[in-house]
């Protein structure tokens, strides 16, 4: 078997461009430039002393696909790496991770900390499972000033976690995640980060002190719109015990094919984030300059109230962004009247897509808690896409008009 090139990048210093292109070369016996597509559901032993040394874990080997297959375990490694975490779990989507992974945390009915603007399917996941069954949980709003103090006092030792999203969909807000998971640490709860918005090449919640980060891997990861995935990153001892247990038998293991397409798209996920960034700041500028925009949600421009935070955590604002209208019936209108960029709920994708939450996202949380949560009738989320610029903002401006 032809032994890998000793030039693995390095997880403390190589840079994410490098790192995200070379993964972990494995051995391969063609000499293979890409990872070989593993797609079987179980693994045969040659006799049971095999059988016995592998289950008993003396011996590392594969047993059935739903617990591990090699290809799913490369996509774990390159995520690691990534984020700088000891170890991975991947998931077959994104809830599949985030409902594993709070699951896991909220085990003996420790409170579950969660702020109000945070991905309706997650809030959904908290109210339509984890209150009903008596999980404790607990709302806090990440926006008025002293947000950090107020949390701070209902936390208790041996929480569960808190688990929230920077930057925050739809809202793009931006939480400090340096300060919180200090705070967090004195109380010895785990801080869960979804850094689906951000990527692991613009942030990386672990290097400030978080303990877990997750990704719908669907997105920016993947980075085409052709599958479902999800992944949690952290200390291996969490990691291990997720995979065996919550990460095994709830059954939303990630199938090989989309661990392979993940990692081919995570080769060029630096140069998407280049890119994607670059747009999103011109398009926010254009929307920021339009008499018909009440107001541009962006961390990239300096207005936006987590601007200086957001400077601080990430390396780049990245390719969302959302804005408001004067009511539902003009950010309807601009979706219909829109050719170029899409109407769809996903997101990272080359295409740029568009949605209104009033109608789509947040169609079936109450009216009130859609205004709180920052949801207001108009507002519309845009994940810019990899188009031309100019394209973008001509389309944008003939829709607005
Ligand atoms: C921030 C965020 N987290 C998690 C998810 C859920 O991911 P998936 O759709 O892969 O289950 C989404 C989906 O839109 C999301 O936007």
């Amino acid at each position: 078997m032809n032994e890998p090139k000793k030039n693995t990048p390095d997880r403390e210093t190589g840079s994410p461009v490098t790192r995200a292109i070379h993964g972990i070369p494995h051995p391969d016996p063609h000499r293979a430039l890409n990872p070989p597509l593993y797609q079987t559901s179980t693994y045969t032993f040659p006799d049971m002393e095999t059988v016995d040394r592998v289950l008993s874990g003396e011996e590392k080997g594969y047993i059935y696909s739903r617990g591990g297959n090699p290809t799913v375990s490369r996509f774990e490694e390159v995520v690691s790496l990534l984020e700088k975490g000891e170890a991975s779990r991947a998931f077959a989507s994104g809830m599949g991770a985030i409902s594993a992974t709070i699951l896991h945390l909220s085990r003996g009915n420790r409170t579950v900390h969660l702020p109000v603007t945070l991905y309706s399917g997650t809030r959904a996941f908290a109210r339509k499972f984890l209150e009903p069954w008596g999980v404790p949980v607990r709302w806090f709003d990440p926006r008025p000033e002293g947000w950090l103090e107020k949390l701070d006092a209902t936390l208790q030792e041996g929480d569960g976690c808190v688990f929230l999203e920077s930057p925050t969909n739809p809202t793009m807000d931006i939480l400090d995640l340096r300060e919180l998971s200090a705070l967090c640490r004195a109380k010895n709860v785990p801080v869960v980060v979804d850094n689906t918005f951000a990527t692991p090449v613009l942030q990386n919640p672990l290097l400030l002190g978080c303990d877990l980060v997750i990704h719908s891997a669907t997105k920016y990861l993947g980075g085409h719109g052709d599958l479902l995935g999800g992944v949690v990153t952290g200390a291996s001892g969490t990691i291990d015990v997720l995979r065996g247990e919550e990460g095994s038998f709830l059954g939303a293991t990630l199938s090989p094919f989309n661990a392979w397409l993940l990692l081919r798209g995570i080769k060029t996920l630096s140069l998407r984030m280049e890119k994607h960034t670059a747009n999103a700041r011109a398009v926010a500028s254009f929307l920021a300059g339009h008499p018909k925009v009440r107001q541009v949600f962006y961390p990239g421009i300096p207005s936006h109230p987590g601007y200086s935070i957001a400077r601080r955590q990430m390396s780049s604002p990245g390719g969302m962004l959302s804005f408001e209208l004067s009511d539902a019936r003009t950010a309807r209108n601009v979706c219909d009247r829109l050719s170029l960029v899409g109407i769809g709920v996903s997101l990272g994708d080359p295409e740029s897509l568009i949605e209104h939450p009033w109608s789509m996202s947040h169609r079936w949380i109450g009216e009130e808690e859609r205004r709180a949560i920052g949801v207001s009738p108009g507002f519309l989320r845009m994940s810019v896409g990899l188009e031309a610029w100019e394209d973008l903002v001509l389309d944008l401006d003939r829709a607005l008009g």
